[in-house]
Formats: structure tokens, sequence, C-alpha cells
């Protein structure tokens, strides 16, 4: 048997979540410009500001972006065989308390229906309703659990409200843990937009996407690391976006500013048993591999084992700016990472294979044979 090509990176707004978009008028929203033009998405927070000369107001929402046929032509036209689908940021985040429950259902539902029109090819992240209360979020893991395709959630870093390390999730991790599913944890909420200065505009979503993204799942994961989330989860298992941000590199300064640190006062503060940055890496971490370097793979895999580093696109984001020919290209935002994982192992061939697709089987059970 060949070996597939896993990519656990890729997103998609169902047809009954996009219908929502467009009835807003704040962000997240959907917006029709002119005539004959495709509608634009705009998600980021701050995108819509008045205030701002921004070039970077939304994206151009196409069908690639709600139709799952697109998503299976994009997977052919790279030679990707399965696709674990996940709901697009901002997720349900932005809901009303008392309808998130029942809009979870759907968009779960129409997710896993999605994957069981191309059985074999599509499995799911679903996605909480966290405006609710943690009650109707646990219920929601446990019923999504039993679907059919589903193996984990995708989540941001906001939780309820007051990040992930919050101890009011621990009904959420709880049931996470206990019914095996993985968080897909990724990034919307950025930095704060001072950080990037006056003339962050004339940059368009450069410093936002590449910076601000990574550090932000950075930050949230290291919050979660130093409020004890693993030492009361031990088995909880968590897929960061990006390949965890900066954590590969920053690991080190992490671990040794706990030890450094007279207040910190987390977990078995001063005891052995505390567990370190780097155990957590290789047991609870998974992280993707979306960094678009040999350099980043390399780091992933140096934090995290070359079996728990996972293929993917981050599609239909990143598309290519223009195609000149009439002919479908492959999108470079692909064959970068491709390359990439070419680079990093050279002969390996097969720990290449494993980060391409045979983690993702293993470790999501995505075998269907
Ligand atoms: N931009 C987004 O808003 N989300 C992604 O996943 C990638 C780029
Ligand atoms: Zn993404």
């Amino acid at each position: 048997m060949t070996s597939k090509i896993v990519d656990v990176h890729t997103h998609v707004y169902p047809p009954q979540y996009v219908s929502i978009l467009k009835k807003r008028t704040k962000v997240p929203y959907v917006r029709d410009t002119e005539p004959g033009k495709p509608s634009r998405l705009i998600i980021l927070p701050g995108e819509d500001d008045p205030s701002s000369e921004s070039t970077a107001k939304g994206r151009p929402i196409g069908s690639e972006y709600y139709d799952i046929n697109k998503k299976i032509e994009f997977m052919n036209l790279h030679g990707i065989d399965i696709s674990v689908i996940s709901l697009a940021n901002p997720w349900l985040d932005f809901l009303e308390p008392d309808e998130a429950g029942s809009i979870a259902i759907e968009v779960n539902d129409a997710i896993n229906d999605m994957c069981d029109s191309y059985k074999g090819r599509l499995f799911a992240f679903g996605a909480l309703p966290l405006s609710a209360p943690t009650t109707v979020i646990a219920s929601e893991v446990e019923r999504i659990s039993k679907l059919k395709y589903t193996r984990g959630v995708i989540m941001g870093t906001g939780g309820l409200g007051k990040g992930l390390d919050d101890a009011e999730l621990d009904p959420v991790y709880k049931a996470l843990e206990e019914t095996g599913m993985t968080i897909f944890l990724h990034p919307h909420y950025g930095l704060p937009k001072e950080v990037f200065g006056p003339r962050a505009a004339e940059y368009g979503h450069v410093l936002p996407l590449a910076l601000g993204f990574p550090l932000e799942t950075t930050i949230a994961i290291s919050r979660m690391i130093l409020s004890g989330v693993f030492d009361r989860f031990p088995k909880l298992s968590v897929l960061l976006a990006h390949s965890g941000g900066t954590l590969p590199f920053l690991a080190g300064r992490l671990e040794s500013c706990i030890l450094h640190d007279a207040h910190y006062s987390g977990p078995q503060a001063a005891t052995s048993s505390r567990r370190k940055i780097w155990d957590i890496l290789k047991t609870n971490i998974l992280l993707d591999a979306v960094v678009y370097s040999e350099l980043g793979i390399r780091a992933a895999v140096t934090a995290s084992g070359a079996d728990r580093v996972l293929f993917g696109t981050d599609h239909p984001f990143f598309p290519p700016l223009e195609t000149n020919s009439e002919e479908e290209e492959k999108w470079l935002s692909v064959t970068t990472n491709y390359k990439a994982i070419q680079d990093a192992f050279g002969p390996e061939k097969e720990q290449a294979e494993a980060v391409l697709g045979g983690n993702a089987i293993r470790l999501l059970r995505l075998a269907t044979d």
C-alpha cells in the first residue's frame, strides 16, 4: 500500500454558516459588493475599521469557501488523499448564548454530512458553542464524539471569554479528554493593532497573519501549560496551528522563566512533579506542518517528534494571487509546505511519510480499511 497524504489544517464554511454571516452587519460578516463581483468575507478584528485606509478589507469569498466539491478538486490537484475539515475562524464565538447550542448542532451535522458525501476522503473537527453554558458545550463534545467522521474540535484562543487557562473550562477539557477528541487550537484574534504601528495598513494582512496569529497561539498554549491544564488532564491532546506558533523556539525560555520565577504559583510550582514543557510537547501536543520552511519543520520535529507533526494546507486561505494559465495551477502555499517537509527529511522517507499522512491516520483514527 502506498502511503497516504492527509491534510489536517483545511477549512470550510458550510452554507448554513455563510447565511448567518450574510445576515450580519458587524464583523464577522459577508458583504455583497458590486454586481458581478464576488462577495467579501470580513472576519478579522478591526478589518472594517472606517478610520483605517487599509487595503485589507476582507477577502473575496468564492465557492471554494463553502462548496465541498471544490475542496475535493483542490485535494485532487495537490495529491491529498484525506482532509480533516474544520470550520474556519471565528467559528461560533460571536453567537448569542441562547442560540449557540442549536447552531453548533446544525453546523457540526452539516460538516459531518459533507464528510459522508465523500466517504473515506473527509473527516472533521467540530466547533463548540463557547458562548453557551459549559454544560451545553460539554454535551456538544459528547454528541459530536459519536458522529461518524468527527475526530476533535477546532477552538480559538478566547475560551469562555477569559482565555484557555480559565478553570471554568475544566468540564469541557474533561469531556474532550474522556471522549478522546483532539483540540485543534487555531488563532483568530491576533495581537492588539497598536503593536503593528501607524503604518500597518500599508502592509495589508502580512503582520497580523504572519506574526499576530502565531504569537496568539503561542500565548494561548503557554497559558494552558502555566495554569496546569495538562497536569489536570494528562491525556488531553492539542494540535497547534502553524507548527505551534513560536512555542518550539521559545519552550526553553518559558521553562527557564518558570524555574527562575519566585512568584509563579502554578501547579506544583516548587516541586519536581510539575510537568515540564518538553514532556507536554512530546505527549499532549501535536504540531501541524503549516510553517512554510525547512527550518520551521525541523524545529517542530525537534520539539514534539517526527511522530507528532502533521501536514496541512490552510485551504482555502492563501490562494495564488493570480494565475495566468487556463489550467489549474498548484498553490504556492501548498507546494512550499511540501518542499519544506521534503527538505527537512531528505532521505528519511519514512519520517516524511509519517508527517505527510501516517501520523494523522494513527493519531486521529482515520483508517477506513
Ligand atoms: N486567515 C484566516 O482568517 N484564517 C486562516 O485560517 C488563515 C488565514
Ligand atoms: Zn487555518
